[in-house]
């Protein structure tokens, strides 16, 4: 120890703001957002999100505009979920296999009007199930591993063919990421990567998105069958761990604020591209807090935003990219 008060002032540093700013160890760049949004059947259509003020479902013929205007705010990279209309929700997903079907179309749309822009696709059943969950399952509800990776295979394989960019299976069955990879380097697919929801916990917060995706009044149980005990951060190592060796490009931590230890710990030991998701109810925790003249919203967001990055992660999954992206330029 060299320095003490009054030689060493820490104040120095924040006289002033070119000061904070040059001293700066993390800063937030509209490059560092993946934008999530909601798609729905129909035409004109924008259906807002009870649980999630200011998100709407959008039609196709909307994405156009949305991915452009992404592209002109410097997001890299749109996160596409569908609400997949009631009828094709069936026992064994089959509308995910569908060549056709919302999430295959809305891919086709926004790499049309904006090529520039990446595209992400979730791997997991629950759009399309009847009963909610992220694969098939057994007479008792359980989810069967072996015979939903086979299913998952052909999806990622679906949304690649379809011009998805990242497939990013969210779904936690053991074996998907070497069973998507082979797929894909067998079906020619060799630059399409795959970002792993490798330490992806059984939360209380994905309530909203479950409204969003209409899966929240179907589901049966719940997913802790397959989505980590929000007590673990050992397992969620050896997840990851598993994630890359299976050939996982990128790693993903969700949530997102109340698991910034993890995504240091993920970062620090293995230093591969690590993303964080912001998820539904923290955005919505953040929207009722701003209601609720607990803080003023754009500090909210933003605070949390950079605090992910000071965690060590890559880059954030937010349904605020837009807004974030706008205040970051403005
Ligand atoms: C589905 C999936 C979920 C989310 C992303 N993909 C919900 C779940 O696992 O039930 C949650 C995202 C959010 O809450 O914003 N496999």
């Amino acid at each position: 120890m060299s320095a003490f008060y009054p030689y060493l002032r820490m104040r120095r540093g924040r006289v002033a703001p070119w000061m904070r700013d040059m001293i700066a160890e993390h800063r937030l760049h509209p490059s560092d957002l993946i934008w999530p949004i909601f798609i729905c059947e129909g035409k004109g259509q924008e259906e807002p999100i009870g649980s999630l003020p200011g998100v709407s479902r959008w039609s196709i013929d909307h994405l156009g505009k949305r991915a452009r205007q992404a592209a002109d705010l410097g997001i890299p990279c749109i996160a596409l979920f569908p609400n997949t209309p009631n009828e094709l929700r069936t026992d064994d997903a089959r509308e995910a296999l569908n060549r056709e079907n919302l999430i295959c179309k809305a891919i086709k749309a926004i790499k049309d009007a904006v090529p520039e822009i990446g595209v992400l696709t979730d791997v997991a059943l629950d759009p399309y199930t009847a009963h909610g969950h992220d694969g098939v399952t057994d007479e008792a509800g359980n989810v069967i591993n072996d015979e939903t990776v086979g299913i998952l295979t052909e999806q990622a394989l679906v949304q690649a063919e379809a011009g998805a960019d990242i497939v990013a299976p969210s779904d936690m069955m053991d074996g998907r990421v070497a069973a998507i990879r082979q797929a894909l380097e067998n079906g020619g697919h060799q630059n399409v990567a795959i970002m792993a929801y490798a330490a992806k916990y059984a939360s209380a917060f994905y309530g909203p998105f479950r409204e969003a995706v209409g899966s929240l009044g179907r589901l049966k149980g719940d997913k802790r069958g397959y989505q980590m005990n929000p007590a673990n951060i050992e397992e969620a190592l050896r997840e990851v761990e598993l994630d890359l060796a299976e050939g996982a490009d990128f790693v993903m931590v969700k949530p997102g604020l109340p698991y910034l230890d993890v995504v240091a710990r993920v970062r620090d030991a293995f230093g591969v591209p690590t993303f964080a998701y912001q998820v539904s109810g923290e955005y919505a925790m953040i929207e009722a807090a701003a209601a609720a003249g607990a803080g003023d919203r754009g500090a909210l967001i933003l605070e949390t935003l950079l605090a992910f990055k000071r965690a060590g992660a890559t880059g954030v999954l937010t349904y605020h990219a837009i807004d974030a992206a706008r205040m970051i330029a403005s």
